[in-house]
């Protein structure tokens, strides 16, 4: 490990089922740490929008992985709370957080291809400058090597309670009842499908979110960090603490 020279680009995996709180806590961390923040749901989001705008059906896998490969996915902004989602050139930011396309992005999230599509960009994205890289299978595929893997966990109800606050934040009008069925859907699918299944890296740090804040949660994980020295990464002054 180079513990000397240029300084290394420090990858961080966090896995987790939906709301778990990996992107809040993933965005603080980034900011912390000063490396990007990457958001891989965002991507396979921006791959069932299109799908989604060009009426190709979900059981058309060459078309979805044709649409995979050809997706300029850019994250942009430099801090990580206010990143946008560019698709082609284009803001898709608002477009993929709607109920309706979260319903639909578990079809495109299941094909290999789309996966091996959607892997090959989240490793260039990691390598440019480290990364914060929050989604299911981080750990296990896309950096299986990362500095430090990270496993979230929570209550369905208390993560059911978090999403629906975020929707409402978001001025998305949905009832809680919907959005805890809507969790324990997303957990089926992620758990159970056949295709990089959502699983716990054995390597990765178990982080049980139930009753802890973000705060509380990146304050633990730059404990870590600390503790472990990763590879001589520069903390800043505030978090040597
Ligand atoms: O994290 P999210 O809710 O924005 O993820 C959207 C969907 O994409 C969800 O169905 C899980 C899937 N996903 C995935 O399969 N692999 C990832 N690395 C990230 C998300």
């Amino acid at each position: 490990m180079p513990t000397s020279g240029r300084p290394k680009k420090l990858i961080v995996a966090i896995d987790g089922p939906a709301g778990s709180g990996k992107s809040s806590t993933a965005k603080a961390l980034a900011k912390r740490l000063k490396i990007p923040y990457i958001d891989t749901g965002a991507m396979y989001r921006a791959v069932t929008l299109q799908a989604m705008r060009d009426g190709v059906p979900f059981t058309d896998k060459k078309k979805l992985a044709a649409i995979a490969k050809k997706a300029r996915i850019e994250l942009k902004g430099s801090d990580p709370e206010k990143q946008r989602v560019f698709l082609d050139g284009k803001e898709i930011t608002k477009a993929i957080r709607f109920p309706e396309l979260t319903k639909n992005v578990f079809h495109v999230a299941q094909l290999p291809l789309v996966r091996k599509e959607m892997v090959k960009k989240q490793r260039l994205m990691g390598k440019r400058g480290g990364a914060v890289m929050e989604g299911r299978d981080i750990g296990t595929v896309v950096f299986p090597k990362a500095d430090l893997k990270l496993y979230f966990e929570a209550t369905p109800e208390i993560r059911a309670r978090r999403r629906y606050k975020e929707l409402l934040r978001d001025g998305i009008r949905v009832d809680f009842k919907t959005v805890m069925k809507d969790i324990q859907g997303r957990d089926a699918t992620d758990f159970h499908r056949k295709n990089s299944p959502l699983r716990r890296a054995e390597d990765a740090v178990l982080m049980d979110t139930s009753s802890l804040t973000i705060e509380e949660t990146v304050d633990k994980i730059l404990a870590i960090i600390r503790s472990n020295s990763l590879d001589g990464f520069k903390l800043g002054k505030r978090d040597r603490r």
